[in-house]
């Protein structure tokens, strides 16, 4: 049977869509953070960087950045197409115990995932490979910078990914997590390197924004603004945005634009696509591309309806162990047309903002997600909403380790490319 899909906003979709991604939203605001069981001393790069083992040592060795040539993306390379290959050498990048700092919404072995595969694929693109994450030379990249992901619980959860990924490599007492909302910061204090997270789930402003305590339902976006934001956004060196889940809704949306700030409701796409030209025109004008970049996500699938990869079945991401392995797979809970409105608005730009379309890679990853092994409003499911995946199935968001840290090793290969050429143009300038 061939299942049609063309009604764009099948309305249970849409709904289910939304309030599952809430269930984890209000988790920012409940998790006290602890530093401790960090064990890094034997790591050997840590003697180099902190002077022969003696971690009170003032001196700081600081590593030449060399990048080599098969470390660098070839021109030409789509890293988004390829498959995922079973590697349980050189994954899980970390695990849940040797990152103190991970969140219990995400700890799916600890919660009591049975199943553990899911964090041993590595990303293999067709037409050339990944370079290898070396956390060192991140950090040494990132010396006296700001990175901030700015989005929602999903690119909070990349940015939770990442500072996982580059703890293996700081002593404990040389790295702090701040929860200062809407913002989370974690300092790599040697390195002067400030990684960051800021809560915006429109990117525009909203009635959602307070990150602690922000209305779920009745969410009202100010399609236009986004000053307040910005902001706090202003100097920072390396940008990711995203945005994707908190519009989907419903078909419409209650939004304001011009003035008087009138509420009205939005077609869906038409009000994202308003709120993405209030973002392009910031980033427009506000942007110095010789000191600053800015990467955009693509939407994260979600895996809320198992008749989409297994006909006749009517579960959800529950109990899947492994990916899918067919490469024309699509899931419909990625919209097309936001995808092109996406597409469109950053082909626009005076600026130029790397899209990471990590949507068909991590489309395939239905053994990805936390399902029942994560929290719904800021505590862990029950024994009894255990068993009742139906209901508390969480089919957005993804356990850590897993595939997030994917989506940062292609950020990685991005952050060293974009050096490299930055590097290269410095040294030899353009005549005029
Ligand atoms: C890794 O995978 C191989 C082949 O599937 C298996 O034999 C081996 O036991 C696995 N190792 C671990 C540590 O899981
Ligand atoms: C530390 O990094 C910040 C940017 O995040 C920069 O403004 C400051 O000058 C740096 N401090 C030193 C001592 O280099
Ligand atoms: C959250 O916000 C609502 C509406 O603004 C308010 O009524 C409620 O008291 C707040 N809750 C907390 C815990 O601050
Ligand atoms: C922006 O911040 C100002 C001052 O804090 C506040 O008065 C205003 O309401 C905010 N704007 C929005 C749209 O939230
Ligand atoms: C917009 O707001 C009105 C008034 O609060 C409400 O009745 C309506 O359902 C809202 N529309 C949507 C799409 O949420
Ligand atoms: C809003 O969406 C509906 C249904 O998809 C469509 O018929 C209508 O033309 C759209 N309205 C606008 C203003 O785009
Ligand atoms: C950004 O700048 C480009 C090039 O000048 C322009 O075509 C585009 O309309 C601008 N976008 C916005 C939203 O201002
Ligand atoms: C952009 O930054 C560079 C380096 O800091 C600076 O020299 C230049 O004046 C800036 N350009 C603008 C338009 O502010
Ligand atoms: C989950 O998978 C196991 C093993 O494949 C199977 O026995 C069980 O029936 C499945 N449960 C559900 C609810 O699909
Ligand atoms: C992202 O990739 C998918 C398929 O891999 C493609 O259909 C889509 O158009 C791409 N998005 C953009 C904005 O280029």
């Amino acid at each position: 049977m061939i299942t049609t899909h063309t009604t764009p906003w099948p309305n249970r979709q849409i709904h289910l869509l939304f309030s599952i991604a809430l269930s984890s939203l209000l988790v920012l605001g409940t998790v006290r953070i602890i530093l401790d069981e960090m064990k890094s001393d034997s790591n050997p790069f840590l003697k180099l960087v902190y002077g022969g083992g003696n971690r009170h040592n003032k001196v700081i060795m600081r590593m030449p950045i060399n990048i080599s040539k098969d470390e660098l993306i070839e021109e030409g390379c789509n890293l988004f197409e390829g498959k995922w290959v079973l590697d349980n050498i050189s994954y899980p990048l970390y695990t849940e115990e040797s990152c103190p700092t991970l969140v219990k919404q995400v700890t799916c072995q600890k919660n009591g995932r049975p199943d553990s595969l899911y964090k041993n694929w590595r990303w293999q693109p067709n037409s050339c490979n990944l370079p290898r994450f070396n956390a060192l030379k991140l950090l040494e990249i990132l010396r006296d910078k700001r990175m901030m992901f700015v989005g929602d619980s999903i690119q909070r959860g990349m940015f939770d990914s990442l500072v996982c990924m580059l703890q293996s490599v700081i002593p404990r007492e040389k790295m702090s997590l701040k929860r200062i909302p809407p913002r989370k910061i974690f300092i790599a204090e040697e390195f002067n390197a400030s990684i960051e997270y800021f809560w915006a789930p429109f990117i525009v402003e909203s009635n959602s924004d307070n990150a602690l305590n922000h209305t779920v339902k009745k969410r009202l976006v100010r399609l236009d603004s986004i000053s307040n934001h910005s902001k706090q956004w202003e100097d920072v060196d390396i940008l990711i945005f995203e945005s994707y889940i908190w519009w989907m809704y419903k078909p419409q949306i209650n939004a304001t634009y011009g003035y008087p700030p009138n509420v009205q409701e939005y077609n869906v796409t038409t009000a994202y696509r308003l709120a993405l030209e209030t973002w392009a025109d910031w980033i427009n004008t506000s942007i110095n591309e010789s000191r600053q970049k800015v990467y955009f996500m693509s939407m994260s699938p979600t895996h809320l309806w198992s008749w989409e990869w297994m006909h006749g079945s009517d579960g959800n991401c529950f109990n899947e162990s492994s990916p899918i392995h067919d490469n024309l797979y699509r899931g419909t809970g990625s919209n097309i047309e936001i995808m092109e409105i996406l597409r469109n608005v950053l082909g626009n730009l005076k600026t130029d903002v790397t899209l990471l379309n990590i949507t068909q890679l991590s489309e395939y990853r239905k053994d990805g997600h936390t399902s029942v092994y994560g929290e719904s409003r800021g505590k862990l499911l029950t024994k009894e909403q255990r068993l009742d995946p139906k209901n508390f199935a969480d089919c957005i968001h993804w356990c850590l380790p897993g595939v997030p840290d994917i989506w940062n090793e292609i950020l990685y290969a991005h952050v060293l490319k974009d050096y490299h050429l930055k590097r290269i143009k410095k040294h030899n300038p353009p005549p005029f």
